[in-house]
């Protein structure tokens, strides 16, 4: 059988969970209210952050893509012949792809998507461009315990987690430790990490990327209380809250927020909060790392440093890590 019409097959790990309504009731109960960030991404949340992605203001994505096109050979030597990539989040795949195009021989490309639309979509993609790659779909959410194919385990070349994009930057720094940790455990000793992080800069950039003149950011934030609306059976009333986004200096991030303008009761389900004006949603952190704080942190997860990448403008880092 021709590669391009056998059927794909995708190892499913994901599990069915109703946790949004309980990590939603307990988020708002907190003195500062707050929401998991993952929930931003339903269908229409993850085509806003596209449209994101290619706001002139959103340096992180144009910038990575600029170090990976640079030093994508370099990035193959480190990593050698015959290693099996593991892309956890791999979206629609286009970062990959650089890689993909110089790797020597790779093993296999494992890519680990929440959405099974996006993962089949990609993987249909790959198998035309790249109709010699072994690419080995797995449907998950990698932030969840995370099981690998038997055939991944068991394989003892080496294993290199692909990580881009800056996501780390989601996680406070012990909670990343320990994302790190489980990627040293996924590859090995002997195995690498290669991963995308955003850099520490004057803060006029961050407050530009994240509140953009066109409204994108806003809408992205806003959706989320949509999404709760339509799927928890909830009354936000979407005019009665303002985006917000800054810089916090002091834990080195930038926060998302939705104000709420007015003093008001919003029911979600069979609860009913009370907002007082100008109280905030904390819907979303995003860390941003010096070269020497990054390096530091992935040392805690016994990482250590071989090489990094900037693009022109200093704005984005790579490092590559090799598991101890
Ligand atoms: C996907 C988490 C890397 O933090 O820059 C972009 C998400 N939020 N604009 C980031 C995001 C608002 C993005 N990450």
């Amino acid at each position: 059988m021709n590669v391009n019409t056998r059927p794909i097959e995708i190892f499913d790990f994901s599990v069915e969970s109703n946790d949004m309504q309980k990590e939603v009731l307990i988020g708002l109960s907190k003195s500062q209210k707050s929401i998991p960030p993952k929930y931003l991404y339903d269908e229409k949340g993850s085509l806003i952050f596209e449209k994101i992605c290619q706001l002139p203001e959103y340096y992180p994505t144009r910038s990575e893509h600029e170090i990976l096109k640079t030093n994508a050979k370099e990035m193959a030597t480190l990593i050698g012949s015959d290693a099996l990539i593991i892309e956890p989040g791999s979206g629609s795949g286009d970062k990959i792809r650089h890689l993909l195009k110089v790797l020597k021989n790779p093993k296999g490309y494992i890519p680990i998507e929440i959405s099974r639309e996006i993962l089949l979509r990609m993987t249909e993609e790959l198998h035309e461009e790249f109709p010699d790659l072994n690419t080995i779909p797995v449907c998950a959410d990698f932030t969840l315990d995370l099981e690998l194919p038997l055939s991944v385990d068991a394989y003892s070349g080496k294993k290199v987690v692909f990580f881009p994009g800056s996501t780390i930057g989601n996680l406070n720094p012990s909670d990343a430790v320990q994302l790190l940790k489980k990627f040293g455990k996924m590859t090995g000793h002997g195995g690498a990490v290669l991963i995308g992080v955003d850099l520490k800069k004057d803060h006029q950039y961050f407050e530009k990327a994240y509140d953009d003149s066109q409204g994108i950011t806003a809408a992205f934030n806003l959706n989320l209380l949509e999404r709760i609306n339509r799927e928890l059976d909830a009354s936000f009333d979407l005019k009665k809250f303002t985006h917000q986004a800054y810089y916090n200096e002091v834990l080195g991030r930038v926060e998302m927020h939705l104000v709420s303008n007015i003093a008001q009761l919003v029911r979600v389900n069979q609860t009913t909060f009370r907002f007082r004006e100008g109280e905030t949603i904390h819907t979303e952190n995003s860390y941003k790392y010096s070269v020497e704080e990054f390096c530091e942190l992935a040392s805690k997860a016994r990482l250590e440093i071989k090489k990094h990448w900037q693009d022109k403008k200093n704005m984005f880092c790579i490092y590559y890590f090799e598991k101890e």
